[in-house]
């Protein structure tokens, strides 16, 4: 296939992926698909994760032609990534929780995992824990109201600061929080609204998330593959209506998404 990266988020979180992604492959054609008729995922239940995403991406992937497809979302790739990578007929990259970085750097050796409930939840993230942080006490905390946050922001509405405060308590606040040095920001909202979260923390704590990783990626399995001329306009698509992503238009132009599309 020879169209376009595809990113598939709930929202607007996948859209700190795609910047990553944007900045390594500076001519890749972008369209980045917000489900927002299924959002939010992480309060949602597996089966239904599973069957949107699963559902989505077929359809999406028929219509588009992607070169590849990014699953720009911890909930969805840490439960669906199994299930539709063997069904599409094109390379799917997955977005999951960056605890071995984080296990690498960690002083403390105890570290927290900032996902949304459904993410912290899935065996996925107890697997990695145990493969690459096996010596760290992990603390996990899933929080909803963290999404709601990111979206509100990019919507350009005030958040009020004890949003970012309660999410980082949920884990300061567990056994050995007082110990913990580092942050994974385990779902793609969150790196938006990372310098909030940084405002209100008690002590400095280093947060770390997967786009660098994931571009990385996608260079690989895109080297060698030219697209001649200059970036072809990046396109949102909302699953949920034009009229709902009306709002977030200044700020997908600041990630290069010139044009908004229905699904
Ligand atoms: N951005 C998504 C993630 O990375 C989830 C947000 C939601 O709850 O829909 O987990």
């Amino acid at each position: 296939m020879s169209g376009p990266i595809l990113f598939l988020d709930s929202g607007v979180g996948g859209l700190s992926v795609l910047r990553a992604v944007a900045e390594r492959l500076p001519d890749a054609p972008l369209v980045y698909c917000a489900d927002s008729a299924g959002f939010p995922y992480g309060t949602k239940g597996e089966a239904e994760v599973s069957a949107r995403v699963a559902g989505l991406l077929g359809r999406l992937t028929e219509r588009l032609q992607p070169s590849l497809v990014v699953i720009a979302c911890n909930t969805a790739s840490t439960i669906a990534l199994g299930y539709v990578r063997p069904v599409l007929p094109v390379a799917v990259v997955g977005t999951v929780p960056a605890i071995k970085p984080a296990a690498e750097t960690s002083v403390s050796r105890v570290i927290g995992v900032l996902g949304t409930e459904a993410t912290v939840r899935q065996p996925y993230v107890a697997e990695l824990s145990a493969r690459f942080a096996g010596d760290c006490r992990v603390l996990k905390h899933g929080s909803a109201a963290l999404v709601e946050a990111a979206e509100a922001k990019l919507r350009g509405e005030v958040v009020d600061s004890s949003v970012y405060r309660g999410a980082l308590e949920g884990l300061l606040a567990q056994p050995g929080g007082d110990r913990m040095d580092v942050v994974v920001l385990a779902c793609t909202h969150f790196p938006l609204v990372a310098e909030e979260l940084a405002a209100v923390a008690p002590r400095p704590l280093r947060f770390v998330d997967g786009a660098a990783g994931i571009a990385r990626r996608c260079a690989h399995l895109l080297e060698g593959r030219n697209w001649p001329g200059a970036r072809a306009e990046g396109i949102a698509i909302f699953t949920g209506g034009i009229a709902g992503g009306a709002a977030l238009r200044p700020a997908l132009q600041g990630f290069g998404l010139q044009r908004v599309e229905d699904f």
